[in-house]
């Protein structure tokens, strides 16, 4: 029909967008409200009337065509664009990886490996109690009897039944001494929990080391070189050692062993404020009423026990300046003594 334009091209129009972006504009140059289309359909009235409806079908025809060009071509591009979008973050599966750390084990289990080593060379075994503590085997049987002050101490947690996340390992010394017979010797590493608000220096869960050595004619002195002997192996040189009077309610005497601060040399740094020692491991003699607790008659047993930070001494050995940083799985071993 004169002055049509020819399916075919339209069509071809079409089929010549590229992009989406292109195809819109082939929309509104033939769809749109301004389009070519709704132009011709405007200028039916200008038409002969003999001619008009037969002129009317064609352009409506024309539209059709137009509409389905764009639809079908739309269809192929989005397609296209898909692809090309996979293209773009394509993996090459056969290219070479980049180089991954590789995992090895955490220091608080390096280091407690070495502590095990050395004590069960020692003739120490290990032993382990619940988590979850009763009264009697956390405060109890260790002389912190109820309503004293000294239960403040270890800023409890206590469950709906008023069980006890145990506070401290020194519960498994009780549990020791109550199923083994003298001359007992045992290590018991473990977590403990406290009500703490946690910071660089503190953890509401942690980790400790008790020990424990039942026998007769034990003193301050075979306590002594166990824990020097074990710093030694720890820190891999003799450093310089001291003991200091504490009180703790199920030791008598309470001692805690102090050890030459390793980030200055004993020098005096912020770490040791000043005094060029670390407190670390507390200890002490078995208190009689703990031991009498257990049905051991103290007149004919004496032990040691000690009870150590275990967190503290993986943080000076490794250099590490922050507890968070042993349990965030983000560590970073700075240096290693
Ligand atoms: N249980 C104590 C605490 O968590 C540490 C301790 C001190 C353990 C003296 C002992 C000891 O065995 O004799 O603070």
């Amino acid at each position: 029909m004169t002055g049509l334009p020819e399916a075919a091209s339209i069509r071809g129009e079409a089929l010549a967008c590229t992009d989406l972006l292109a195809l819109e504009e082939f929309r509104l140059r033939w769809l749109g409200k301004k389009g070519e289309i709704t132009g011709l359909l405007k200028g039916l009235g200008a038409v002969d009337p003999a001619e008009r409806s037969a002129r009317g079908a064609a352009i409506n025809a024309l539209r059709d065509i137009a509409q389905t060009a764009w639809e079908a071509r739309k269809a192929e591009l989005e397609v296209i664009a898909e692809q090309a979008a996979l293209d773009a973050g394509w993996i090459d599966v056969t290219a070479p990886s980049s180089a991954r750390a590789a995992g090895r084990l955490h220091p608080i289990t390096v280091l407690l490996e070495e502590v095990i080593d050395h004590f069960t060379g020692l003739g120490f075994e290990v032993a382990s109690g619940p988590e979850i503590e009763d009264e009697f085997h956390n405060f109890d049987a260790l002389n912190i009897p109820k309503d004293h002050p000294a239960r403040d101490v270890w800023d409890t947690f206590y469950t709906d039944r008023r069980e006890i996340p145990r506070t401290h390992t020194s519960s498994v010394q009780i549990r020791a001494m109550q199923t083994r017979k003298p001359p007992i010797r045992v290590i018991s590493p473990g977590r403990v929990f406290r009500n703490e608000t946690i910071d660089a220096t503190h953890h509401a869960s942690f980790n400790q080391v008790e020990g424990l050595l039942v026998d007769r004619h034990v003193t301050v002195g075979h306590l002594k070189h166990t824990l020097e002997t074990l710093v030694t192996r720890i820190m891999g040189r003799k450093l310089e050692t001291r003991f200091r009077p504490a009180f703790y309610p199920f030791v008598e005497p309470g001692l805690d062993l102090d050890v030459q601060c390793v980030f200055c040399n004993g020098v005096g740094c912020s770490i040791c404020k000043g005094s060029g020692y670390i407190e670390l491991i507390p200890g002490g003699l078995v208190h009689p009423k703990v031991l009498a607790s257990c049905g051991l008659d103290p007149d004919e047993w004496q032990g040691f026990a000690f009870g150590m930070g275990f967190d503290r001494m993986v943080m000076m050995r490794y250099g590490i300046d922050d507890i968070r940083r042993l349990y965030d799985g983000r560590l970073q071993l700075v240096r290693q003594f």
